[in-house]
């Protein structure tokens, strides 16, 4: 019997995989950290600024039942925790998840932002 409820299995962070999957590792949104290094006093330390969430992929059997939305919710909440911005490359994140999840738009990157900081 499947661990998850109505499509909503646990989702963990893989983090040596740089992707957040379900507990088969079936399902998964891959990302890249995206580096920066701090502007002025001489500091070129390149700090991570941002997840780029590059790809999302859900086998077809499971496709449907908000597999990948709570993929992305797992993500946006871990970035978040993380202090750092999303950089929505896949279409699934900037065509569907973002447009029906709105709130998430002030964890987008914002280069110009970032560097006023
Ligand atoms: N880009 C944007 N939105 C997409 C999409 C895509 N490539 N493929 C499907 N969607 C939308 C559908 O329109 C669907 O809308 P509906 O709810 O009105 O039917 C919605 O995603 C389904 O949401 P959810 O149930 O959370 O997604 P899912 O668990 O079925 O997974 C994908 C969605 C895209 C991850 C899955 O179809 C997949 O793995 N596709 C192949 C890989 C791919 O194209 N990845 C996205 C680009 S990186």
């Amino acid at each position: 019997m499947a661990a998850g409820e109505s499509g909503a299995s646990t989702i963990r962070w893989n983090e040596s995989q740089r992707r957040f999957e379900t507990e088969d590792g079936k399902a998964y949104i891959q990302y890249a950290l995206v580096r920066e290094s701090e502007e002025g006093e001489g500091n070129h330390n390149p700090k991570v600024v941002a997840m780029d969430l590059i790809h999302t992929y859900v086998p077809n059997s499971k496709r449907g039942q908000g597999v990948a939305a709570h993929l992305c919710n797992f993500a946006f909440n871990h970035a978040q925790a993380h202090s750092l911005s999303i950089i929505p490359s896949c279409s699934y994140v900037s065509d569907t998840f973002l447009p029906r999840n709105p709130s998430w738009n002030t964890l987008v990157y914002d280069k110009n932002l970032k560097s006023s900081m």
